[in-house]
């Protein structure tokens, strides 16, 4: 039964839904978490601090990190196993390009593989930069958090592969959570104005808390 599900393209669309709306909830904790720059280093390491002993003490140090963790990872999987197969089938669907010009996939879809495939590279650095350190500028501080976010967004590069992977994380956000509703069958003629109102504002909401944080280090409101 789930493999027939799995084979399905709908079973595959509702997998990168499901997924989606998982690595949605967490930007949106991680982007208000973000935030909390703003409010000193003392708050932003102590928020980052509290990460790793939440749940405590019935979870052990770090267990209720891991756990999250470990969803994302099988979410980020899960999206880009099912994005693979759905466009290898799109592409066997019509092996020969049209005869005029007209481009085999539409505008949106496009983007969105394109889209994709630079956060997941954007995820890998950074992790490398401001998890594990070691493609960090300068010095990385490990439990400092603060210090380390400053140092990253005191480099031109840093300030430009946040906000250019921020951007496109708006753009992403902003058909995937229309194309997740559609698939999980929110979508009608009546409520369909409504979701890609609540898609443009989740979409803008994400972008902007995002951007602030390197803004802020920009224009000396952290520092
Ligand atoms: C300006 C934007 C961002 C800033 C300032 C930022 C900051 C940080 C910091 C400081 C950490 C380390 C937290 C800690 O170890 O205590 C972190 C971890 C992480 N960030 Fe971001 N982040 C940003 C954007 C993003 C985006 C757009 C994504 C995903 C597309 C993302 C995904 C993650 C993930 C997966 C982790 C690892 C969490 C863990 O396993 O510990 N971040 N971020």
């Amino acid at each position: 039964m789930a493999r027939t599900v799995w084979r399905s393209s709908l079973g595959k669309k509702t997998v990168m839904a499901v997924s989606g709306i998982v690595m949605l909830l967490y930007l949106v904790a991680h982007m208000i978490g973000n935030l909390k720059i703003f409010f000193g280093p003392g708050e932003f390491n102590h928020y980052a601090h509290w990460l790793r002993t939440v749940g405590e003490p019935f979870m052990h140090e770090e267990w209720t990190l891991w756990l999250i963790r470990v969803a994302l990872v099988v979410a980020v999987v899960a999206h880009a196993v099912s994005a693979y197969q759905l466009s290898r089938r799109d592409l066997r669907a019509r092996p020969v390009k049209y005869v005029h010009k007209k481009p085999r996939t539409s505008y949106a879809t496009r983007t969105m593989r394109w889209g994709g495939i630079i956060l997941g590279l954007f995820i890998v650095w950074h992790l490398l930069d401001l998890t594990t350190g070691t493609a960090h500028p300068g010095g990385f501080q490990e439990g400092r958090p603060y210090q380390n976010v400053v140092d990253t967004f005191s480099t031109w590069y840093g300030n430009t592969v946040y906000i250019a992977a921020v951007l496109a994380l708006g753009l992403h956000v902003r058909h995937g959570f229309w194309s997740a509703a559609q698939t999980l069958g929110a979508g009608s003629r009546t409520r369909d104005r409504a979701l890609k109102t609540v898609a443009d504002v989740l979409a803008l909401l994400l972008t902007a808390g995002f951007v602030a944080v390197p803004v802020g280090v920009m224009t000396g409101v952290v520092s």
